[in-house]
Order: structure tokens, then C-alpha cells, then sequence
């Protein structure tokens, strides 16, 4: 058996510049996109449960932490991304650097990680739509809206939006762009209204203590909020549709993880600065710290603006789960009927229909806070891999032509390796059980299935 076998860079050019997709997006849509997925229920829900359960008003550093975990690790992305231009993310990059089985689990763990977060996020978007309609005086019930461990029975509304993004994703890149650029903006303007309207209040009082849990508190609260960073690696999953990949995509990665870092401190600070961080732990503290200092109207907008956000954070995770399935399933991990391309749409439709139903059937019936747990430790143990990875690389194919290189290699991959870890560390040893279960379920499916149908198992294949 030989599970380590590599996919060579040169081939992974080839099928990228083969795969059909239409090259569309440029260095700008990339950052739109990274920003469409980024900022979305954790600033506008995650902030305050852990400035209000974790860590005080120093939720600030939690997310400085998180951001610059995700900075490290997105440092080896953007290495690994203008080397192997190809749709999958830390799939593709380890496929060419520790080999197909260790690739086959983080791609399996980044299918995880973009459906449960994807699902998570559909709740989201259905709780504050529910709430928007219950305070225009519109009661949507109780049994449709919520889900059965919550009294419910159906929570149709995450479906509704899941399987309408799913929809429009499959009519074509260029067409969700154009929603998410409309979207991007609006929920950019929500923020920049609550900035305004709430930086006059700030009371530094508030900002004590700062600590009130304790250093460990800080790093529970990061592990929490690292989930508001989920995403920004899906730009990488878009390569295939780049108009110049090599140079873009480091510049879509690294530039919108700049811009959410400085927005979540910004708002972060600001929030706990008009509110005492023990009111904040709401489904919608945003908003509610607005009425709070009696800003109702001002509340409203930012509410609306608020599901826009979500809506792009939803766009973008099916996006991301569809280009990963469909690079795994290029591969032969999975069955390649899925990865048809739409003959006139020219997108991996049959993978994004599969995606959407099982994003709205997790959406529509399991409680969101059990489903949200699990993303965390999926896209950490995918950045720590990809981080190990770009140091394979430099050793192993020194000379392979890198447009971007990490600045100080040896230094930042070992520590987005460390900080990746340390999160994980501190989540709930729960979570850990539903991981390794879901690990040990990949392997069956790779030692029954994929390593036998994997393309490199069948060199000669091609010319079908
Ligand atoms: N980062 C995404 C969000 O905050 C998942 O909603």
C-alpha cells in the first residue's frame, strides 16, 4: 500500500487549466469574497456570548489571538495557493505534499467544517429573519421556524435560504458575485453605522475589569471566536475560476483577513465600550447594544444588515464546500459522477445540489449549538496540516516556482502549527469525541473505497 503517494504539481496545473470552469474573479472579488465569508454571525452574534461568557471586554485580544492564528496559517495558504493553483484548499496543497491519505482527512475534516458551519450559520440567518418578522408584528409559529430539540418541528426558513443560494450558485460564479459585492456592501455599511452611531457612547468604565476570567479565560474566549474567522480559506478553494491565481489569490486571502481582523477588534471594543459585557450574552448584541443607548431606528438597519452578512457568510461556505467535494471527487476519492460540470452554467452542479440538501437537512432539524462546535476543530486541524505542509514543500520541491513566498518560513509555519493547536486544545472535549468519530468514519471510506478508485491508482485513466 502506498499511502503517501503524491499528486505532482505540474499534473494539478494541467487539470486546473483544463477543468471547464470559467476564469472570472480577480484579485478585488477575491477580497469581497474573503470578507463575504468572514464577517457574519461571529461579529454579529459570537462577540457578545464570549465578551459576556469567556472573556470580558478582553474578547478584543480572544480575536487578536484567533486573527493571528489565522494569519499564520493563512500565510502557508497563500504560499501553497500561488503553487498549486487548483480548486480544494489544504485538500489540493497536502494531496501535494504529505501524500493522499493524510489529503483524504483534511479534505474530509474541510467537508466537515464547511457543512456544519454552513448549517450553523443557515440557523443564524433564520433566527434573525424570525426576529425582524416578530417585531414588523408578522408570526411566522414556532413549529416552522425552530427545530425539534427547540419545540419546533421544521426550521424552514434555513432551508429556504440554503436551497436558494444553492440554486444561484449553480447558475453561475459570475451571477453570485455580483450578489455577494451588493451584499459585502451592505453589511459593511450595518458596521460602519454601528461604529458611528456607537463610538460617541463609549464609556471606558465598562472596560472594567478587563480580565474578568483570567488569562485562560481569553484563550477559551479565542477558541469560541475563532469561528468568526471560518472561511477566509474558501477564497483559496476558488483558484480554478481566478483570472491570474498566482497573484491574486495571496493578495484575496491575506488582504480580507486584515480587514475582518481590524473590524472584529473595532466592534468588539466598541460593544463591550457601550455595554457592560454582562448584558451582552443575546442572540443579536449588536443590535441590542444600539437600543440600549436608545438608538432604535439606528438598531433596525443594522438588524437588516446583519442578515445580509449572514447571507454572504452562507453564499460563500457553499461555494467552498462545493469546489472541495468536487476536487476530491476530480480525484477519485469520491464517486467522479458528482463532479460533472453544468454544460451551459459551466459549475459542478451535482455537487453543490448534494451539498444544499444536506446543509438544509442538518439546518432544518439539529440545534445549532451542537452543530457549531464541531466547525472549530475541523478548520483548525486543516490550518495545522496545511501549515506542516508548505514546510514539506520547501524541502521537498525546493525549486517548484512559488509567486508568493511565506515571509520567514520556518519561523510562522511553526507557529500557526502551535496557535492552531493551542485553540484546539481548548475546545471541548465533546467535540473531540464527534471529531475522532468522524475521522475514524473517513478512514472506512477511504480504505473501502477511495484508495482503490483514487486517480493515481489508475494512471492511465485520463484519456477516457
Ligand atoms: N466566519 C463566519 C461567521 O462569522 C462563519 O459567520
Amino acid at each position: 500500500m502506498n499511502l503517501f503517494r503524491t499528486k505532482s504539481i505540474e499534473q494539478m496545473r494541467e487539470t486546473a487549466a483544463h477543468s471547464g470552469m470559467a476564469k472570472t474573479l480577480g484579485a478585488f472579488d477575491l477580497i469581497l469574497l474573503g470578507i463575504g465569508c468572514v464577517i457574519g454571525t461571529g461579529i454579529f452574534v459570537l462577540t457578545g456570548v464570549a465578551a459576556a461568557k469567556y472573556a470580558g471586554p478582553a474578547v478584543t485580544i480572544s480575536f487578536m489571538i484567533s486573527g493571528l492564528a489565522c494569519a499564520l496559517a493563512g500565510l502557508a495558504y497563500a504560499e501553497f495557493s500561488s503553487i498549486v493553483p487548483a480548486s480544494g484548499s489544504a485538500y489540493t496543497y497536502t494531496y501535494a505534499s504529505l501524500g493522499e491519505f493524510i489529503a483524504f482527512i483534511v479534505g474530509w475534516n474541510l467537508i466537515l467544517e464547511y457543512t456544519v458551519t454552513a448549517s450553523a450559520v443557515a440557523s443564524g440567518w433564520s433566527g434573525y429573519v424570525t426576529g425582524l418578522l416578530l417585531s414588523a408584528g408578522i408570526d411566522p409559529g414556532h413549529a416552522l421556524t425552530h427545530v425539534p430539540a427547540d419545540g419546533g418541528i421544521i426550521n424552514i426558513p434555513a432551508i429556504f435560504i440554503t436551497l436558494l443560494l444553492s440554486v444561484l450558485l449553480i447558475r453561475g460564479t459570475q451571477e453570485s458575485t455580483k450578489l455577494n459585492r451588493i451584499l459585502v456592501g451592505v453589511k459593511l455599511t450595518a458596521i460602519a453605522i454601528f461604529l458611528l452611531l456607537a463610538i460617541p457612547h463609549v464609556d471606558t468604565m465598562n472596560w472594567e475589569p478587563f480580565m474578568p476570567f483570567g488569562v485562560s479565560g481569553i484563550f477559551g474566549g479565542a477558541a469560541i471566536v475563532f469561528f468568526a474567522y471560518i472561511g477566509f480559506d474558501a477564497v483559496a478553494t476558488s483558484a480554478e475560476e481566478c483570472k491570474n491565481p498566482s497573484h491574486d489569490l495571496p493578495i484575496g486571502i491575506i488582504g480580507s483577513l486584515v480587514i475582518c481582523t481590524a473590524l472584529y477588534v473595532v466592534v468588539a471594543g466598541v460593544l463591550t465600550g457601550i455595554v457592560p459585557y454582562t448584558e451582552l450574552n443575546n442572540p443579536e448584541p449588536v443590535a441590542f447594544a444600539l437600543r440600549y443607548i436608545g438608538y432604535n431606528l439606528g438598531s433596525a438597519v443594522v438588524g437588516v444588515g446583519a442578515i445580509a452578512g449572514i447571507t454572504t457568510v452562507l453564499l460563500v461556505l457553499l461555494y467552498g464546500q462545493a469546489r472541495i467535494f468536487f476536487a476530491m471527487s476530480r480525484d477519485g476519492m469520491v464517486p467522479a459522477r458528482v463532479c460533472k460540470i453544468h454544460k451551459r452554467y459551466h459549475t459542478p452542479y451535482i455537487v453543490t445540489v448534494m451539498g444544499g440538501i444536506f446543509v438544509s437537512i442538518i439546518a432544518g432539524f439539529v440545534p445549532i449549538g451542537v452543530i457549531a462546535e464541531m466547525a472549530n476543530i475541523g478548520t483548525l486541524s486543516a490550518f495545522l496540516v496545511a501549515a506542516i505542509g508548505v514546510l514539506v514543500l520547501r524541502i521537498t520541491k525546493p525549486d517548484v516556482p512559488r509567486t508568493f513566498r511565506c515571509p520567514l518560513v520556518w519561523l510562522i509555519a511553526p507557529l500557526a502549527v502551535l496557535t492552531c493547536g493551542y485553540l484546539m486544545y481548548h475546545l471541548p472535549w465533546e467535540t473531540w469525541v464527534r471529531f475522532i468519530v468522524w475521522c475514524t468514519f473517513g478512514c472506512l471510506v477511504y480504505f473501502g473505497y477511495s484508495y482503490q478508485h483514487s486517480a493515481l491508482a489508475h494512471p492511465h485513466d485520463d484519456e477516457e
